[in-house]
């Protein structure tokens, strides 16, 4: 299932891990829509949801960063191109025409987009929460 916080994800600093499960529960929420087969046209809510994960997605990257920045995180550079190719995939999620030929390719992105942001959060953030813990 796309999109499931699991508890190894937890960073043990509460307003990351809050951001974080917000992240999953919006891309849940497109995911839910997008995999229903009813006879109804779910397009313009999906959007709409898609549209709201890229909206909190600049948030949170724009508050890691600024975190990162505050203690002189090394790794900075590197996360900040893993979120624009991150922001990117979303973006092209949001210009994606949503109809039931295209409900797979829609799928397939929301399924790469959750197994990106899981394993970024597994390696790169917490790279950068063991590294600022120290100082
Ligand atoms: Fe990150
Ligand atoms: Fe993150």
């Amino acid at each position: 299932m796309a999109f499931k916080w699991k508890d190894r994800y937890s960073l043990d600093i509460a307003v990351i891990d809050e951001q974080h499960k917000k992240l999953f529960e919006i891309g849940n929420r497109a995911y839910d829509l997008a995999i229903l087969n009813d006879s109804y046209d779910h397009f313009d809510e999906i959007l709409s949801i898609v549209n709201e994960l890229l909206d909190y997605t600049k948030y949170h990257f724009e508050y890691e960063e600024e975190l990162m920045k505050k203690y002189n995180y090394e790794g900075l550079i590197h996360q900040h191109n893993e979120h624009a190719f991150y922001v990117d995939k979303v973006t092209s999620l949001s210009q994606e025409k949503i109809d039931a030929n295209q409900q797979k390719s829609v799928l397939d992105i929301l399924d790469f987009l959750s197994e990106w942001i899981s394993s970024h959060i597994l390696i790169s953030d917490r790279k950068y929460v063991d590294a600022i813990k120290q100082k």
